[in-house]
């Protein structure tokens, strides 16, 4: 016969800490994190979506707004049951969706990090060029869309010398639908203009910013370290807008040291609430 006594029971659960939602850049997946998830998995749990449209999660037709991208995140998080706050990753569109997450949700977020992302929306030409390659889009393919940004997407180190990471970011842009494009696109043209919240962020951030970034110039992360109170720029020599990508050891050296000054922060906080 079992003698059932009420008893406090130990037990180990690795996703205790931190959670980090790591949300991915335009037009990209989930799979730009995998030089992240195998060096941070020790440091934290990662949580990384594949936004609607892109990647392995379903071709959801338009209109997507930055608000809509940012509540699929959040609604993911309360899915997966992670207790707030966690810390918020984003790279430039997932930067602009951490902004909205920040703006609207800011007592689930514990940190920031923020990579090849900027604070300003549109100017009226980028609005303009957003809608160019809507119709390039629709007309002509991912395929268009691919030629030309893809050189971009990287320094001219990277495109010289790593040309097997050239065909891996191509294989993700592939992978995503043009609902996705046109999607993220236009919720990218509308999006808000984040600059007058930044000297109100309260959590510790941390910027990172590839040196040669041809998408986002790096004098944007500067000035948004500046408007930030509690933040630092990291910048990464001969890195341009995927720095993760293109030189991993140095921007998960970066995050490492952030997560560990989050968690101490955290568990100084708990201790003197006890
Ligand atoms: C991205 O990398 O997510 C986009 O290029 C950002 C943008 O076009 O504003």
């Amino acid at each position: 016969m079992n003698d059932q006594q009420d008893f406090s029971m130990a037990f180990l659960d690795t996703a205790d800490g931190l959670t980090t939602l790591m949300i991915h850049g335009f037009p990209l997946s989930s799979a730009l994190w995998q030089p992240q998830i195998e060096d941070l998995k020790h440091y934290t749990r990662i949580i990384a979506p594949d936004l609607r449209g892109h990647g392995q999660s379903d071709a959801v037709p338009g209109p997507y707004s930055i608000s809509l991208l940012a509540d699929d995140c959040v609604d993911l998080m309360g899915h997966l049951n992670v207790a707030p706050p966690f810390v918020v990753s984003g790279l430039s569109m997932g930067g602009y969706i951490a902004f909205e997450i920040y703006r609207r949700y800011s007592e689930h977020v514990g940190g920031l990090i923020l990579t090849a992302t900027r604070a300003a929306g549109d100017s009226e030409d980028g609005k303009i060029n957003r809608d160019k390659t809507i119709k390039l889009v629709r007309e002509q393919g991912i395929e268009a869309l691919i030629e030309g940004m893809l050189p971009k997407l990287v320094s001219s180190k990277t495109a010289a010398s790593q040309s097997e990471l050239m065909l891996f970011i191509q294989d993700m842009m592939m992978e995503t639908s043009v609902e996705g494009v046109v999607g993220a696109l236009a919720a990218m043209r509308d999006r808000p203009d984040s600059t007058s919240m930044l000297n109100q962020i309260q959590v510790p951030t941390l910027i990172i910013h590839g040196q040669d970034d041809q998408i986002i110039p790096v004098a944007e992360a500067k000035a948004m370290a500046k408007e930030i109170p509690n933040a630092e720029l990291v910048i990464i020599p001969g890195a341009g807008h995927v720095p993760n990508l293109e030189q991993p050891d140095s921007y998960n050296d970066a995050v490492i040291d952030f997560l560990d000054s989050v968690e101490s922060a955290w568990r100084q906080e708990e201790s003197e609430d006890e």
